[in-house]
């Protein structure tokens, strides 16, 4: 008699999920109950121009990928990348990605576009990067980008926020351009003179209070740089916060005769809506 017994049927090994397109976070940093910022291994492929953005995200409840719009906040030549990302409590994507730690992951889609670049300006003497809250994010790549210097004569970054406390992730970037010295090596010493640093905020006591936009009407702003105000002959913008500020400024920029531009048709400044939940 053979033995017939049945050969008991292996279960096959439980398939772990993978994300799609999954890269792993590598450091988390909380600035406030509001904001944090986080790095993420970059995909090998991923090539990107600084002031770019990408999608990013996590599984959602459904089993669909729930993603957002993130500047990326990394200098192109970063083996990471850096996001930088409010809180919102009933936020579909940030009441959870608040809460990502080292060794998680997330889904980054590798294609990055946007309009922040350098490639949509003329060429100009100087350059104003404009931010309220997360619209900081692209400017910190544009920052650590030597090409931003050499471009420019001047470099001018203003950030409004409503709290000293919402300002802290830009003061420390800019102090870490300036005292860094792989920033000095990279950047050079000269170039990181051109960098002018103005920060405001709205809602809590600061050195300097109010609007930026508020701030260039009465030319408080100007007085205060010791820059003539803006012109289409010398200055270039960038412009990253929320859509009423987004839209002020835009107007503003247009009264001094700057024209809006594109990748297909640069010109004399740029305009990209803050990431919201
Ligand atoms: P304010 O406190 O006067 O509203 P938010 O956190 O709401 O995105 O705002 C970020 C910063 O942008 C705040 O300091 C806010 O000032 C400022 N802000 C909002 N709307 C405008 C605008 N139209 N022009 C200039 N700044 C603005």
């Amino acid at each position: 008699m053979t033995d017939a017994s049945p050969v008991a049927a292996t279960p096959a090994p439980a398939k772990k999920p993978t994300l799609p397109d999954a890269q792993k976070v590598t450091s988390v940093q909380h600035w406030t109950d509001r904001l944090f910022s986080f790095r993420v291994t970059r995909p090998a492929s991923l090539r990107f121009r600084s002031g770019e953005f990408v999608m990013i995200g996590l599984l959602g409840d459904n089993g669909k990928p729930l993603l957002r719009a993130y500047s990326i906040a990394s200098p192109s030549w970063d083996d990471e990348l850096e996001f930088y990302s409010i809180k919102v409590q009933d936020g579909p994507l940030t009441s959870r990605l608040q809460h990502i730690e080292p060794g998680d992951e997330i889904i980054l889609r590798p294609k990055p576009v946007g309009t922040l670049v350098h490639d949509a300006l003329l060429p100009g003497k100087r350059i104003w990067f404009f931010a309220t809250g997360t619209g900081f994010a692209p400017f910190a790549s544009l920052l650590r980008d030597p090409q931003t210097y050499e471009d420019y004569d001047e470099v001018i970054i203003t950030h409004t926020c409503r709290e000293v406390g919402e300002l802290e992730y830009g003061r420390r970037l800019i102090e870490d351009i300036r005292s860094d010295e792989m920033m000095a090596e990279l950047l050079g010493a000269e170039n990181i003179a051109k960098l002018r640093y103005y920060p405001t905020t709205t809602r809590e006591d600061s050195p300097k209070m109010g609007r930026i936009t508020d701030l260039m009407r009465s030319g408080e702003a100007f007085a205060d740089l010791g820059v003539a105000p803006i012109s289409p002959e010398t200055d270039r913008a960038m412009i990253c916060g929320n859509l009423a500020f987004n839209l002020e400024l835009k107007e503003m920029l247009e009264e001094f005769g700057l024209e809006e531009g594109a990748n297909s048709k640069p010109r004399h400044y740029v305009v990209e809506k803050a990431f919201l939940d």
